[in-house]
């Protein structure tokens, strides 16, 4: 290791960069439209559930392995397998892989954002009279190489300038900054929504449970989609857990996490639902919905291109706080294993990832014929991060911490900062029987589903 390990300035810090992490696309552009596709409430009942007994403990065990060993996936593997050590290596290349994959394309997304806050500043999409003419908008754009790489380029280059100032003044403090602002105005949004009127028709969509629409199917997205949505399963909570202080309280920092991570998404849902009901539009839009129904939405309202631009403006903070999160674990990675500094490598990194996300960004114009499965390469980056590498990797890191490491050594390092009362003793049990036997088993039927053996 070429530099001493920095560290979070606090504990605060950390739970604003994880939480960075965890609130991205994730929860604004992806959870609101499983949520029309699933039954609404019944669908987050279910979600809830997966968070609570598979995401929280999973997320709090990659956490804990990070603190634990004070270094990123790989050179961790290295130091604590004992057994089969050349397998857990190539885990912790699994999980550098994945991120490099997850990174390329959720650049390209994120590009979209930014491109359509300035769209939105320009009063370019606030003039739509259906939905029809702003996915038309949106599909003229996203098949112009210019535009989409262009706005790619300068995400990627955002994220790496801030990751090239390191953990605390880069990450940190960006996180500091952002979350707050993030907070007001998404809080805004929802207010608003709230007040449109007919809102109560979104209100009750997510209210009332639909069970009809409920199928086993069901159980299996809400889980994959708490996994991509808390960061887990492919190191990136692993680094920021490393710079965590050993004083510090990993459970309590993990469960504002996973709350803040879940309150943000139901305010997403509750702001686009409310305003999307309220003009009459059709919840159940898929991928399209932010990008093809909201700005229909933001056309027909008063002041609409105010909140567009907001909007958008949102959707680019939460992509950029989770792009440098994943930037940040390969970085770490790297720099664990050479000599190399932290600039040269985050030079190399980004480059790498933008590059690597250029045929991602080209499959909405000139190569969209390229592709596997009937699905263009966009979509495939998408369907093998989310649905197998990810499962994949929440569940050896479960199986790693419940089954590889000494259940003294976890419990030790689960309980320093948080304590060690009848209580908090009782907690740990329950946790390490969840990380040991719930999580991978469910994870496993997750994984069986996404590869279509039950359907
Ligand atoms: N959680 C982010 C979202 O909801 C995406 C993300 C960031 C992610 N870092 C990750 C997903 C690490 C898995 C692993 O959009």
């Amino acid at each position: 290791m070429s530099e001493q390990r920095e560290h979070w300035g606090g504990k605060l810090g950390f739970i604003l960069a994880a939480a960075g992490s965890a609130v991205g696309l994730g929860n604004i552009w992806k959870f609101p439209y499983i949520t029309g596709e699933n039954g609404g409430s019944a669908f987050i009942i279910i979600y809830l559930i997966c968070i609570l007994i598979v995401g929280v403990p999973v997320l709090l065990a990659e956490v804990l392995l990070g603190r634990y060993s004070q270094r990123g996936p790989i050179s961790t593997f290295k130091l604590y397998a004992k057994k089969h050590r050349p397998f857990w290596m190539a885990v912790g290349g699994l999980f550098f892989l994945t991120g490099l994959i997850i990174l390329s394309y959720y650049n390209v997304v994120a590009g979209w954002s930014m491109g359509y806050m300035v769209e939105s500043v320009i009063g370019n999409i606030s003039a739509f009279s259906s939905s029809g003419d702003a996915a038309q908008h949106f599909n003229q754009l996203v098949s112009n190489p210019l535009w989409i790489i262009f706005w790619q380029f300068l995400f990627v280059a955002a994220g790496g300038l801030i990751v090239y100032f390191g953990v605390k003044n880069g990450i940190e403090k960006i996180a500091r900054l952002l979350m707050p602002i993030f907070f007001i105005i998404l809080l805004s949004l929802v207010i608003w929504g709230i007040s449109l009127e007919g809102s109560e028709k979104g209100l009750n969509f997510l209210l009332k449970p639909d069970w009809s629409t409920v199928s086993y199917k069901t159980i299996l997205i809400a889980l994959g989609h708490a996994f991509f949505t808390l960061s887990v399963g492919m190191g990136v909570l692993l680094v920021y857990g490393s710079y965590i202080n050993k004083t510090d309280n990993i459970v309590f920092c993990g469960i504002m996490i996973a709350i803040l991570d879940t309150m943000i998404a139901l305010m997403a849902g509750l702001a686009i639902f409310t305003s999307v009901f309220a003009m009459g539009f059709n919840p159940a839009e898929g991928p399209g919905l932010v990008f093809h129904v909201l700005p229909a939405v933001f056309s027909s309202i008063p002041h609409g291109g105010i909140f567009s631009t907001l909007f958008f403006f949102l959707l680019s903070i939460a992509a950029l706080t989770s792009t440098i999160s994943i930037l940040e674990m390969l970085v770490s990675s790297i720099m664990d294993e050479t000599r190399l500094s932290r600039h040269h490598i985050v030079i190399g990194a980004s480059a790498l990832v933008f590059v690597l996300g250029i045929p991602s960004a080209l499959s909405f114009g000139g190569w969209s014929h390229i592709g596997l499965w009937n699905l263009n390469i966009f979509d495939v980056m998408d369907y093998l991060s989310a649905n197998i590498l990810l499962p994949l990797g929440g569940m050896l890191v479960a199986i790693f911490v419940g089954w590889y490491l000494s259940k003294k050594d976890v419990l030790y390092e689960l309980h320093q900062g948080f304590g060690l009362t009848t209580t908090k003793r009782n907690i740990g049990r329950v946790w390490l029987f969840l990380v040991k036997y719930v999580a991978p088993i469910l994870i496993f039927l997750v994984f069986l589903s996404a590869i279509g053996v039950i359907k």
